[in-house]
C-alpha cells in the first residue's frame, strides 16, 4: 500500500508528531511511505508550482493519505490550512476523491476535538474514505499502552485500505444558498459611552455582506469603532512552534505582529472578529493571527473584554466552528456578547442584529457582565493549569508567574478543610446507621448553603 503523509507541523525534523509517523513507519515496514512537509515548506510549496504539483501526483498514486498534525489554537496550524486552501484554489480536490484517509495528531487535549472534527468535514468534503482519527497527547508515546494503541490505529487504517470498508460520512456538504445583505440603516445610533471598540476582519471587501456588516456595525457607534484588517499588518507567517516567547512572552518573528497586538488589541474594551467562512472555516490569514497571539502563550489576555462575532457563511452547519467561537471568548475569559450571521438571508433581520449587538456590547461592558464558563472554559483551565504546574512549566514560565500571581493553581487538594471534612464523613459513613441517616437528610443538608443565600435577600 502506498500511503501518503500529509505532516502539518511547521517544526521540521524536530516535529513531536513526525515521531508518531515514524514509529508506524518503523512497525509496519511492509507500506510504501511518502511524507511531505506540508506546513512546514508551505512558503515553498505556494511559490513553486512544480513542487505543489509532485505532491498532488503522489496523493493521486496513493491508497491512504495519513493528515498528521499538531493542533494549534483549536485546529491545525495555519500553515496546513494554507495549503489545503491551496488544494481548493488550485482545483486539486478531485486526486483526493475515493482515497482513504485518517487523521493523526498531536496534542495536550485542549480543544482536539474540535481539529478532528474540522478534519472530518475536510475530508467528508473532498468524498474520501475517512476511517477516523488518533488524537495522541503529546506525551502518549512515551507510554507503552498508548504506543500499543497508536499501532492499533494504524493497522486499522492499513486494514480499512486493504479491504476497502466504506465509511459514513459524518458531515454532508455545505449547503449554501446565495443571499445579498441589503443594510437599511435605521438612523439610530448607540453611544460608546467612552468604550473603546476594535472591529478586526482578514480583508476589505466592502460589496461582500462580510464589509457591509461592518460598515453597519461602525456607522452605528457613529464611526466611534475603529475596524482594521489583518492583511494590512505585516505578518511574516504563521507561528513557528519554537516556543521561544516561553520565557517572557516575546515572538521570534520579527514583524508588526507584536506591536500591532499591544497598541490595538489589548487597549481595546470591545472586540469584534469579523469573519467569512470559507471551505468550512475561516482563511489561513484568520488562523495566521489566532495562531500568533500565541506569544501570550496560555495567558488569557484578553480578560475582561467583551467579544463579539460577525459571521458571514453557513455556521449552523459547522458546529465544530460555534465550539471554537464559544471556546475562545471562555478560554480568554472574555464575555461573548453575542453573534450575527448573515444566514438567516434577511436584511431588517441582520440590521436588528446589529444593532442589538452593538447596544449589548456596550451595557455588558459598562455593567461588567460576564457569563459563567461553560465546560469549555471550565475544562480548558483544568488542562492548562494540570499542564503548566506539571511538565510544561520550565518552558512557560512566564505562565507560570501569571498562574501564580492570579491564584489559577486552585487544585482541590489545596482545599485543608474540604480534605479534613471528607476524611471524617468517609470515615463515619462506614458506620451503617449513621450512613442511612445521611442519605436519608442528604438532599435537604446540601440544599441548605443555597437557601440560606437566598434567605439573607
Ligand atoms: C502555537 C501553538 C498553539 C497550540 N495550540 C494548542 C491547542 O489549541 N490545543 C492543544 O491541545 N495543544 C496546542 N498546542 C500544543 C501542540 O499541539 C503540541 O505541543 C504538539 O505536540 C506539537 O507538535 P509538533 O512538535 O509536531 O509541532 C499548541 C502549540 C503551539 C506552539
Amino acid at each position: 500500500m502506498k500511503v501518503v503523509i500529509l505532516k502539518g507541523s511547521p517544526k521540521g525534523k524536530t516535529s513531536v508528531t513526525l515521531q508518531y509517523v515514524k514509529f508506524i513507519q518503523k512497525k509496519y515496514p511492509q507500506h510504501d511511505y511518502v511524507v511531505h512537509d506540508v506546513a512546514h515548506q508551505i512558503k515553498k510549496i505556494e511559490n513553486n508550482v512544480a513542487l505543489y504539483n509532485a505532491i498532488i501526483a503522489d496523493v493521486e498514486s496513493a491508497d491512504g493519505i495519513l493528515w498528521a498534525f499538531p493542533v494549534y489554537t483549536f485546529f491545525v496550524p495555519a500553515q496546513y490550512l494554507r495549503f489545503i486552501e491551496l488544494i481548493q484554489e488550485r482545483h486539486s480536490t478531485k486526486v483526493f476523491k475515493n482515497k482513504y484517509a485518517a487523521a493523526l495528531s498531536t496534542s495536550i487535549h485542549f480543544h482536539d476535538n474540535i481539529a478532528h472534527n474540522y478534519m472530518n468535514a475536510v475530508c467528508n468534503d473532498l468524498e474520501m474514505n475517512y476511517t477516523g482519527f488518533f488524537s495522541a497527547h503529546m506525551d502518549d508515546l512515551l507510554k507503552k499502552n498508548q504506543r500499543a494503541n497508536l499501532l492499533n490505529f494504524a493497522r486499522f487504517f492499513f486494514n480499512s485500505m486493504e479491504r476497502k470498508t466504506q465509511h459514513q460520512k459524518k458531515y454532508l456538504p455545505v449547503h449554501q444558498a446565495i443571499f445579498e445583505f441589503f443594510p437599511k440603516p435605521k438612523n439610530e445610533t448607540i453611544d460608546s459611552r467612552g468604550k473603546k471598540i476594535l472591529v478586526l476582519t482578514d480583508r476589505y471587501d466592502w460589496n461582500s455582506n462580510l464589509g457591509k456588516m461592518i460598515n453597519e456595525f461602525t456607522f452605528l457607534f457613529n464611526n466611534d469603532a475603529e475596524s482594521v484588517s489583518l492583511d494590512g499588518i505585516q505578518i511574516n507567517g504563521g507561528c513557528m512552534g519554537c516556543m521561544k516567547c516561553g520565557y517572557e512572552l516575546k515572538c521570534a518573528h520579527n514583524d508588526q505582529f507584536l506591536s500591532f497586538f499591544n497598541t490595538k488589541i489589548i487597549p481595546a474594551d470591545i472586540l469584534i472578529f469579523a469573519i467569512e467562512i470559507k471551505n468550512r472555516i475561516f482563511s489561513s490569514k484568520w488562523k495566521e493571527f489566532f495562531d500568533r497571539r500565541y506569544f501570550n502563550n496560555h495567558i488569557p489576555e484578553l480578560k475582561g473584554k467583551q467579544i463579539g462575532f460577525l459571521i458571514s457563511g453557513s455556521l449552523s452547519q459547522m458546529p465544530y466552528l460555534s465550539d471554537f467561537f464559544n471556546g475562545l471568548a471562555e478560554f480568554q475569559q472574555a464575555n461573548l456578547a453575542g453573534m450575527v450571521v448573515d444566514e438567516c438571508h434577511d436584511s431588517d433581520q441582520i440590521e436588528t442584529y446589529l444593532h442589538q449587538l452593538a447596544g449589548n456590547t456596550i451595557e455588558f461592558s459598562i455593567g461588567n457582565y460576564f457569563t459563567p464558563p461553560t465546560f469549555l472554559g471550565t475544562g480548558s483551565h483544568k488542562v492548562f493549569r494540570d499542564e503548566i504546574f506539571g511538565k510544561i512549566r520550565f518552558i512557560c514560565q512566564a505562565d507560570h508567574r501569571y498562574y501564580i500571581k492570579n491564584n489559577l493553581y486552585d487544585f482541590p487538594h489545596k482545599n485543608y478543610k474540604n480534605r479534613m471534612f471528607n476524611v471524617l464523613m468517609t470515615f463515619l459513613t462506614k458506620i451503617p446507621k449513621f450512613r442511612k441517616e445521611l442519605y436519608k437528610r442528604a438532599e435537604v443538608e446540601m440544599c441548605k448553603p443555597y437557601q440560606k443565600v437566598v434567605e439573607r435577600v
